[in-house]
């Protein structure tokens, strides 16, 4: 039922199991290191055995582990660190002890906890780490009880990697699973604070890319995660949050060595930009890039500093991309400044509209529907330079003149309402003059009606007027 009644059940179908029939454990454990197929069953014994005591789960009733209560307590830093950091660990928290990995007794309080009689194997050799994790791991029928959503290819995976290859040759530099993990603070990739959340992966491979000094014996460049962090892609991950946008493990594999379904890193791109690489494989670029020995995207984006390009990087110009191998008087220059001329001509008619529209929408014209129906000009004009990657004239062409007629279209609404305006507003401006001139003959004709009609009369008032002023 509880995790820990699972783990109890896992431990004692392996001591029941005759040696070397547990699936998976016992075999990968033979293969790579004989005596630690014994300790593997007493690992998972012992924390079964522990279970069993314990039934309710892991919760605060679980009597501690004699190896967490004595590390924890230990001055060494180096002695103590993992005891103090295991409670974070999903490991722990799916009732898994510090036996599952090292072995020993976790009910002996004294040395005796680490006996090598117990199955305790001590600090596992970076060598072995795969193999140590893989025993569950690689165990589909035991993880499945625990996460049937989980993969259990890592550790098959991993050894087709520049870093299983690499480790299973001798080398120790070389990332093991423990590196890229934490060791004893283990947490799912979705957790933010794990050191596999996209956003701290950079970090995590460059402790090791990044630093040249560590590379060294190796000779390659140690500058990915400094470029990558100049990136659209970092830039797309970290400040706007988006976490579709590739980090290191997304074009690299995080266990492979590509990413599953990619023959080759530079291919990796066409994963998320679809349209593009539809467009650049149908394209006669793509058979003479790999003639000339140039992978596809990168040549022209790069691959860690890849930036938002901008117009002026289609053509033949300084900062054109393809004046890189076509010269000003070739067919291919003809062909970049062709396509780029149509997608300036798009967005100069799409600002003139835009212009247009917002000083009459300044002025309380209604012209919001001409305003919406630019914004597929502006789809065109995305459609288009992702065209671009056909190379071909007609094919930007295709996408531009649709996107030129809503723009002039939109713009001959906004001048239409502009030219509305001042009809409304001379309209305006006679009505004005005709109620002044209406307004300035009453006041003309009161000042008639108000003068002397007869000279009596005007005479008395006048009177009267001097006679109360005189008061
Ligand atoms: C009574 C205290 C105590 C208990 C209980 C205890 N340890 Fe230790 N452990 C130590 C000390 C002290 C060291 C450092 C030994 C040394 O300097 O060689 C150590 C070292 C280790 C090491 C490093 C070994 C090495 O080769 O350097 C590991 C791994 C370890 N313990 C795991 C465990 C596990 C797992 C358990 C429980 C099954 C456990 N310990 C139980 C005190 C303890
Ligand atoms: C998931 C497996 C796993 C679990 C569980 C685990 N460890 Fe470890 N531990 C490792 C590995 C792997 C290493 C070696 C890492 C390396 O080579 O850098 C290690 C190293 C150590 C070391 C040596 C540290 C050093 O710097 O030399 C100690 C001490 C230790 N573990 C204690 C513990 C204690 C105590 C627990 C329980 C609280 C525990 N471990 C639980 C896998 C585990
Ligand atoms: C005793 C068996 C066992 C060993 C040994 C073991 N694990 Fe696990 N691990 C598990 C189980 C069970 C889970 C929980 C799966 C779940 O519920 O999602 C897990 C979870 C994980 C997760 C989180 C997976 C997720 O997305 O939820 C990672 C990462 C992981 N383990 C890495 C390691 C590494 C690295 C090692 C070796 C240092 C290791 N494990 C050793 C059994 C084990
Ligand atoms: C070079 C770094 C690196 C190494 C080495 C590495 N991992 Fe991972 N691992 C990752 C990254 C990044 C993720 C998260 C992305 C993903 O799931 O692919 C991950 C995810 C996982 C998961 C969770 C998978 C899931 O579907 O949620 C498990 C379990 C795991 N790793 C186990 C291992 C084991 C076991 C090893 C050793 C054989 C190992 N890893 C080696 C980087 C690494
Ligand atoms: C513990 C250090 C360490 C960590 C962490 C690490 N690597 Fe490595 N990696 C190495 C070493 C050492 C090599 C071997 C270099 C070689 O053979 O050229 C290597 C090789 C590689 C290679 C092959 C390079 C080549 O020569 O073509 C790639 C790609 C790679 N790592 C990607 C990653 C990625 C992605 C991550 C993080 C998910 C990562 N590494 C994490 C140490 C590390
Ligand atoms: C957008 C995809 C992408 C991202 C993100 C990415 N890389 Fe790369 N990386 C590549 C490509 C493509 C190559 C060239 C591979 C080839 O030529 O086979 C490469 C090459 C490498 C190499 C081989 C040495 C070199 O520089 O040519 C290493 C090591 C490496 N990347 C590590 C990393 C690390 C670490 C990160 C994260 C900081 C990272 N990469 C992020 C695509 C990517
Ligand atoms: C995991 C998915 C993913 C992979 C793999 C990937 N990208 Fe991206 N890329 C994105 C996302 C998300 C954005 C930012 C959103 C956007 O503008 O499209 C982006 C942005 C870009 C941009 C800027 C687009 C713009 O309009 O400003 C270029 C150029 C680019 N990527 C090229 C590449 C190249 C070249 C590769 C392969 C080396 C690659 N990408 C691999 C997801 C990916
Ligand atoms: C021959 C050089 C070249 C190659 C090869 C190339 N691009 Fe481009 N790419 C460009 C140019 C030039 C632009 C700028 C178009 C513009 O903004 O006017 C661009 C723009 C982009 C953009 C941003 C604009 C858009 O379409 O949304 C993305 C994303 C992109 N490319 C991805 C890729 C991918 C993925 C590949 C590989 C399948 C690739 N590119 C291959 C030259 C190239
Ligand atoms: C990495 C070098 C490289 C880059 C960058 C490049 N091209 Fe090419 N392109 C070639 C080669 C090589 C050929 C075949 C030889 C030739 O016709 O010049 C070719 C052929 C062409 C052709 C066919 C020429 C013909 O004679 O039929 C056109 C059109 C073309 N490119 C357009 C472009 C455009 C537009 C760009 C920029 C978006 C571009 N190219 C960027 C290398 C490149």
């Amino acid at each position: 039922m509880s995790v820990r009644a699972l783990v109890a059940c896992f431990a004692l179908a392996l001591a029941a199991a005759p040696a070397g029939t547990a699936p998976g454990l016992a075999q990968g454990t033979q293969d790579a290191a004989p005596p630690r197929g014994d300790t593997i069953a007493n690992a998972a014994d012992t924390t079964g055995a522990a279970s069993a005591d314990t039934t309710g789960g892991a919760g605060a009733a679980q009597p501690e582990e004699s190896c967490v209560s004595c590390h924890r307590s230990l001055d060494s830093e180096r002695f103590s660190a993992p005891a103090k950091a295991f409670h974070n660990d999903i490991h722990a928290s799916k009732g898994f002890g510090c036996v599952a990995c090292h072995g020993g007794d976790d009910k002996d309080s004294g040395f005796g906890a680490m006996d090598p009689a117990k199955g305790f194997i001590g600090i596992p050799s970076r060598r072995d780490i795969p193999e140590l994790c893989g025993r569950c791991h690689s165990d589909a029928q035991f993880m499945k009880r625990f996460n049937p959503s989980l993969r259990v290819d890592q550790v098959a995976e991993y050894r087709t990697s520049v870093h299983g290859r690499r480790l299973a040759a001798g080398d120790t530099l070389v990332a093991t699973c423990a590196d890229c993990h934490h060791i004893h603070s283990i947490r799912p990739p979705s957790d933010p604070k794990s050191n596999v959340y996209p956003v701290h992966v950079s970090q995590t491979c460059g402790r090791c890319h990044a630093d040249a000094d560590y590379m060294k014996p190796y000779g390659i460049p140690t500058d990915q995660l400094q470029k990558y962090e100049k990136s659209v892609h970092w830039a797309t991950l970290s400040q706007k949050g988006d976490l579709s946008a590739p980090t290191c493990n997304d074009c690299h594999g995080s266990h492979g060595a590509t990413p599953p379904g990619v023959s080759s890193v530079v291919n990796v791109c066409g994963q998320c930009h679809a349209v593009q690489a539809g467009r650049f494989e149908a394209s006669f670029h793509s058979e003479i890039f790999s003639m000339i020995g140039a992978p596809g995207c990168v040549t022209c984006h790069g691959n860690h500093e890849i930036h938002a390009p901008t117009d002026a990087f289609l053509g033949v110009g300084d900062s054109a991309v393809c004046g890189r191998c076509h010269t000003a008087d070739s067919k291919g220059a003809q062909v970049a400044t062709g396509e780029r001329s149509l997608i300036d001509s798009l967005a100069d008619r799409m600002q003139v509209a835009d212009s247009i529209l917002g000083r009459a929408a300044d002025a309380g014209m209604e012209v919001s529907q001409a305003q919406a129906n630019l914004g597929n000009a502006r789809n065109a004009l995305i459609q288009a330079r992702a065209a671009i990657h056909s190379f071909s004239v007609d094919s930007v062409r295709a996408k531009i003149d649709p996107g030129l007629e809503v723009a002039d279209q939109s713009a001959t609404r906004g001048r239409d309402a502009l030219q509305e305006l001042q009809v409304r507003r001379l309209g305006l401006a006679v009505s004005a003059a005709l109620i002044l001139l209406v307004i300035v003959m009453l006041v003309l004709k009161i000042h008639r009606a108000g003068r002397p009609t007869r000279p009596g009369e005007g005479k008395q008032r006048g009177n009267g007027g001097e006679g109360s002023h005189g008061r």
